[in-house]
């Protein structure tokens, strides 16, 4: 609170510790939403209203929305429109200091636990990349190597063979290198003294029991885990990037993430003040859902639940006819005369992801809905929109060469003067 480091052997009290965020836990009647389980009991998926009351955020309205137009002067990108991204912290601030000439940088990442990534991954990234591209700002991206071998039965070595990996995908996403710093914490971590000098300032200023409040864990877990967050908060300040930011502290930091991420960054927002960085902003996206309803989220762990981004056209084929879950009625007959229920439909879920034209969207929902459409027909709509994606994502990828992915990883000045 004060930004004054505590004395060695006095660690913050817990009434020093100010939360800007609900409680962690949630009670029975509430959905499970942290870093490792998204669940709900609705068909419909994670009730996100509820959500911003419990986690403290806002909600990115109408107001806010106009207001990214306005400020950019680009047509908000269809997950602002559509409420995909529909909460943030302190967005508005990062466009207050925008409109004075005073710039920020985004900050997102990923944890590379296997070497493809689905497509609900791909949902931070293209956001970001927008948000890159009409802000013209520098982005750094965590790949969290060192999180995956402490949580997962894998060795360093594939944890980082699996960051390399899944920068290719990442890079396929359209980055620039010039505005672009792509980091493995298993490479960079080592390398910046500046980096672990913030990371252990975190690690003084929050207790084991803040921990155990935000994340759940408990006295069986490793160090390795308990001491992680700290590595995934330092990145929010830009003092953790001597090379992009020159020794400033002062340059604000925009997060892009699913709102599963929101825990590490309700702590990082609650140090941030003690130990003299700025609060990162946040915005947050809903949950690209799992193909067998929205009560969870795509998930990589789940290969069933998941299109990957390595999937062949067939695959994607069978595995949305197979497995995506209707909100079609049982038989043609009566679908035509009741309808089909789109707030439960996948395939119609996973269309007002990627179908970006808002006209056919709405008409898809309303000939569904009236029962005109069928889920069949549905179904082929959503596969012939993903299989040319997937293709296209799948070939830039082939473009994307070891060589590339050295310039983005490589610790070095960006094209911006700070
Ligand atoms: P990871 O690898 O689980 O997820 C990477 C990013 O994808 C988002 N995400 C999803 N978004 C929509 N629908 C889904 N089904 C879905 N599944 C995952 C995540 O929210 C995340 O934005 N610990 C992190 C890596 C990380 C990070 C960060 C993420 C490090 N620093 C800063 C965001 C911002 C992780 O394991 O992400």
């Amino acid at each position: 609170m004060t930004g004054k480091d505590y004395k060695a052997g006095c660690p913050p009290s817990e009434n020093d510790f100010v939360h800007d965020n609900g409680p962690a836990a949630n009670t029975a009647d509430e959905d499970t939403v942290n870093p490792w389980n998204v669940s709900t009991t609705s068909a419909k998926g994670v009730d996100y209203d509820k959500l911003i009351v419990r986690f403290g955020s806002n909600k990115i309205d109408k107001e806010l929305v106009d207001r990214i137009e306005c400020v950019s002067g680009q047509k908000p990108h269809h997950f602002l429109r559509r409420g995909i991204f529909f909460s943030h912290r302190d967005m508005h601030q990062v466009l207050d200091a925008y409109e004075k000439q005073k710039s920020f940088y985004l900050y997102t990442g990923r944890g590379p636990s296997s070497e493809a990534m689905h497509v609900g991954h791909l949902i931070p990234f293209i956001f970001t990349k927008w948000l890159q591209d009409v802000f013209d700002i520098p982005l750094v991206i965590q790949m969290t190597d060192d999180e995956k071998y402490l949580w997962k039965d894998l060795t360093l070595e594939d944890c980082h063979r699996f960051a390399v990996e899944n920068a290719k995908d990442i890079i396929a996403c359209g980055f620039d290198v010039n505005k672009t710093f792509i980091f493995s914490d298993l490479d960079y971590m080592g390398s910046s003294l500046e980096f672990y000098r913030n990371v252990v300032k975190i690690q003084k200023h929050v207790t084991f029991n803040q921990v155990k409040g935000i994340f759940g864990f408990t006295d069986s877990d490793c160090i390795g885990k308990i001491s992680f967050p700290a590595i995934q908060a330092a990145p929010s300040f830009s003092s953790s990037f001597p090379q992009i930011f020159r020794g400033r502290k002062d340059v604000q930091c925009l997060i892009p993430c699913a709102i599963d991420q929101d825990p590490y960054f309700r702590m990082t927002r609650d140090v941030a003040p003690r130990i003299g960085h700025l609060k990162p902003a946040l915005l947050h996206s809903t949950f690209f859902p799992a193909l067998q309803g929205a009560q969870t989220k795509m998930s990589a762990s789940e290969p069933n639940s998941s299109i990957f981004l390595t999937d062949t056209p067939k695959q994607v084929k069978n595995k949305v006819n197979k497995y995506a879950f209707s909100g079609g009625k049982d038989t043609v007959e009566e679908h035509r005369k009741y309808g089909g229920n789109p707030d439960v439909d996948v395939s119609f879920m996973y269309l007002t992801f990627f179908l970006e034209d808002d006209e056919k969207l709405e008409k898809i929902r309303q000939d569904y809905a009236s029962g005109n459409l069928l889920t069949g027909e549905l179904k082929k709509i959503l596969i012939e929109t993903l299989q040319p994606m997937i293709a296209e994502h799948q070939e830039k990828r082939k473009k994307v060469t070891d060589e590339t992915v050295k310039q983005f990883m490589t610790p070095r000045p960006l094209k911006f003067n700070f």
